[in-house]
C-alpha cells in the first residue's frame, strides 16, 4: 500500500523543504514537523491495550499504543530528524540505526553501520526522508526483514514515482506513508523537483 499525504498543511511544509532559504535549522524543524504527521497517518488503524495508570482519581485504565513493541529504524544521515522527531511523540518506542551512504556512479546504496536491536514479532517504522531510485530502501527493507519483525512500514517525506514503485515491487507486504511523491528522477537520480540532498541541507554540508 503507498499513502501520500495530501493535507495543505503538508503541501506547505514541502514547499518550505524546497526552498533554498530555508537554514538548516528550519530544514530539520520541518522534517519533524512532517515526520509527525505520517506517524499519525501510519499509526491510525494501530490497535490500543489497556494500561492502568494512577490519575486524580485513582487507579484507571485507557487506550495506549504499545509502544515496547515499536521499532524505529533511521538511515543515517538525512533520516535522523525524522528518528528524534518519531521518538519525541513515542518516547518508549526502540531506536535503531542503520547508515547507509548512495554511491553518487553506480547510484547504489553501501550500508557501513547496522545497529538494529532484536525486531523479532515487532512492528517497524522505517524511515528516510528520500525515496530516489528506491535502492536504499529496498536494501535496508532485506536487511529488517531478516531479523523477523511482524510488521514494516516506511515513513518517507519525498520520493520519485519510479522510486516508490520499484520497493512497492520489492515489498509489496511494506507499507509506505510519504508526504510527497514527486515528478521523476533526472539522469543524475536526484528527484525532480524535489529539495536537493536532505544529509546536506540538515547538516550544512552543501
Ligand atoms: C539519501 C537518502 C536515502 C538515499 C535515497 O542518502 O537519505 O538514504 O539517499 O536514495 P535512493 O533511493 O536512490 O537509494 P545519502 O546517500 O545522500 O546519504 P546522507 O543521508 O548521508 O546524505
Amino acid at each position: 500500500m503507498i499513502y501520500e499525504l495530501s493535507n495543505p498543511v503538508t503541501k506547505t511544509l514541502i514547499t518550505h523543504l524546497r526552498d533554498q532559504k530555508s537554514d538548516a535549522i528550519r530544514f530539520r524543524h520541518t522534517v519533524a514537523e512532517l515526520t509527525k504527521q505520517l506517524v499519525y497517518e501510519a499509526l491510525k488503524a494501530f490497535p490500543l491495550k489497556q494500561k492502568e495508570i494512577e490519575t486524580w482519581q485513582g487507579a484507571c485504565s485507557f487506550g495506549t499504543l504499545d509502544e515496547e513493541n515499536i521499532i524505529v529504524v533511521t538511515v543515517l544521515r538525512a533520516g535522523l530528524p525524522m528518528l528524534e522527531s518519531a521518538l519525541d511523540l513515542l518516547p518508549n518506542c526502540t531506536a535503531g540505526f542503520l547508515a547507509m551512504k548512495r554511491d553518487e556512479t553506480t547510484h547504489k546504496s553501501v550500508l557501513y553501520y547496522d545497529r538494529l536491536p532484536d525486531c523479532s514479532a515487532k512492528t517497524v517504522l522505517l524511515v528516510d526522508p528520500m525515496l530516489a531510485t528506491g535502492g536504499s530502501m529496498i536494501d535496508a527493507l532485506e536487511l529488517i526483514k531478516g531479523r523477523n519483525p511482524s510488521k514494516i512500514l516506511t515513513l518517507n517525506i519525498i520520493g520519485s514515482p519510479e522510486g516508490v514503485q520499484r520497493v512497492q515491487k520489492a515489498h509489496p507486504d511494506v507499507d509506505i506513508f510519504i508526504a510527497q511523491i514527486d515528478e521523476r528522477l533526472n539522469d543524475e537520480k536526484f528527484i525532480l523537483p524535489g529539495l536537493g540532498d536532505a544529509g546536506d541541507r540538515s547538516y550544512n554540508t552543501l
